[in-house]
């Protein structure tokens, strides 16, 4: 399916709901059985719970392992990726430019015109192409080839709005958003697979060169001059805005951030000079562990996952995850027997109920819940009263206050490593985080739970100098800059 012009973020926050539609429903007659389900939902409560003291830590212990992962390569959970990014883009970016985007269930082709600093962003077209799902668990090969034709259907429509000199290659900024460890701005080797995908042979291999080989099969004559990870294109297109732009966060799918760093304070950063003294560091975030408050549901949906005791914090706060616990959560409240007699099979099938659907539930302010009833029925085959429509929606709010907080407590802990290096240069005066992605952009009780707890950690004062604020599709454009910074060819920029 192809979506032409349409939002990024729709979808890029789930997985595809992949149970067949054929399963037989199991009528549950639902009664109230506050008595069953009530140790269960404070057990919940309980380990789910994210008071101050426990968000300080968390801030605290993302700080010391940034820092761990800046002194040596694998000093610490977080890789601490060096983009090979040392200047961010002036607004003096002139030129034709494609984007192409890899990160979640759908991929992005974007291409764009810069006008420079008069004429900013004088056309842009992006065409969303879902990608197929055998083809994320397939081979290399197949993967690439699809995205390679996707982005030559796309170049193909290319009109007369659009100017290149002659004899120039097209040139493209590819995002691919999974860890990678650059070897240079316009090459990395995959370190693994993320938010589900297993596509064998990719691993271990420089995916630009995945990328260009794909475009020779197809005889595709563009050139990919800037990899980089979604977080940098969005702190790049972000601060193509806006100068105090210094954090971009990612919170669709999966999770991630990344930051403007001080090269001296990198350690591990040998031979490679920066004449701006500052780069953009990829922190992956989403592997940070310590002292995260994990459940049972937690644990066992980790056991389950193709990347078990990896990207822990991304499993507790981002998008795919989210609304499998909820379903692992209900599940266990169904087994007690606290919805009637038997299970829907269908609240048995893993990764049925997604984030999106749990964020509609929330969504519901009726007095009868209807909504909840009935999103919770076409999806789980659960049959409702108010009463457990209310406890469906606790446990939705529980789960989603536990990952918006800590993703709160994550952002504070980077700004705090910035500050103790930078002391005043973050907190002191107005510092931009740019988030994007789609549970960010369409839940509204996560951001405000994510918001909550960076007032809480920074207090009322420096708080108003932290500004969150979502930079939509950043990315692509941000991709597209970078590859006009390393364009091959001599700009007047
Ligand atoms: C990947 C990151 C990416 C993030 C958000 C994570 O699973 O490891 O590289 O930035 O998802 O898309």
């Amino acid at each position: 399916m192809s979506v032409v012009g349409a939002s990024p973020a729709v979808g890029l926050f789930c997985v595809p709901r992949s149970p067949p539609s054929n399963i037989p429903r199991f009528r549950m007659a639902v009664r109230s059985s506050a008595v069953s389900v009530a140790p269960i939902l404070t057990k919940l409560k309980h380990e789910c719970a994210t008071p101050l003291p426990l968000l300080r830590h968390v801030a605290d212990a993302m700080a010391a392992d940034m820092r761990a992962g800046l002194a040596v390569d694998g000093g610490s959970d977080l890789k601490m990726i060096l983009s090979y990014v040392d200047s961010l883009p002036t607004g003096n970016e002139k030129g034709l430019f494609y984007a192409l985007d890899l990160g979640g269930t759908n991929f992005r082709v974007l291409r764009v015109q810069l006008g420079g600093k008069e004429e900013r962003v004088i056309d842009t077209e992006f065409e969303q192409v879902s990608i197929p799902q055998e083809l994320m668990f397939g081979t290399s090969e197949d993967l690439f080839d699809f995205i390679a034709s996707g982005l030559d259907k796309f170049a193909q429509k290319e009109g007369e709005k659009f100017y290149l000199p002659p004899g120039r290659k097209r040139e493209i900024g590819f995002t691919f958003s999974f860890p990678v460890r650059q070897t240079s701005i316009d090459s990395g080797i995959l370190i693994k697979w993320t938010k589900g995908f297993a596509v064998s042979g990719t691993a271990g291999r420089d995916v630009v060169a995945c990328l260009n080989e794909a475009m020779e099969r197809q005889r595709l004559d563009m050139r990919v001059s800037a990899l980089v990870n979604d977080t940098v294109g969005t702190l790049a297109g972000a601060r193509y805005w806006d100068d105090d732009v210094m954090v971009a966060v990612i919170l669709g799918t999966g999770t991630n951030a990344c930051y403007v760093e001080r090269t001296d304070t990198i350690a591990k950063l040998q031979g490679h000079d920066s004449s701006s003294g500052r780069t953009i560091i990829n922190t992956e975030w989403g592997a940070f562990s310590n002292g995260l408050p994990l459940t049972v549901f937690d644990s066992d949906m980790d056991d389950a996952s193709i990347n078990p005791g990896e990207q822990i914090f991304e499993k507790t706060i981002s998008g795919m995850y989210l609304g499998e616990i909820v379903r692992r959560v209900l599940l266990k409240i169904a087994e007690a027997g606290a919805f009637g007699d038997s299970i829907p099979e269908k609240l048995s099938t893993p990764f049925v109920l997604r984030t999106p659907d749990i964020s509609a539930m929330q969504q519901d302010n009726s007095d009868d819940l209807k909504a909840v009833g009935s999103i919770l029925y076409d999806i789980t085959g659960v049959e409702s009263n108010l009463s457990a429509r209310k406890i469906v929606v606790e446990v939705c709010d529980t789960v989603v206050k536990r990952g918006g907080r800590l993703a709160g407590a994550g952002i504070v802990g980077i700004l705090q490593k910035m500050e103790e290096d930078s002391q005043g240069l973050i907190f002191g005066k107005r510092t931009v985080v740019a988030m994007d992605g789609g549970l960010y952009e369409h839940y509204p009780q996560y951001r405000r739970y994510l918001q909550d707890a960076v007032t809480e950690l920074l207090g009322l004062e420096i708080s108003k100098n932290v500004i969150i604020e979502h930079s939509k599709d950043g990315s692509g454009i941000g991709a597209a800059l970078l590859a006009a910074a390393n364009s091959k060819y001599e700009h007047d920029f």
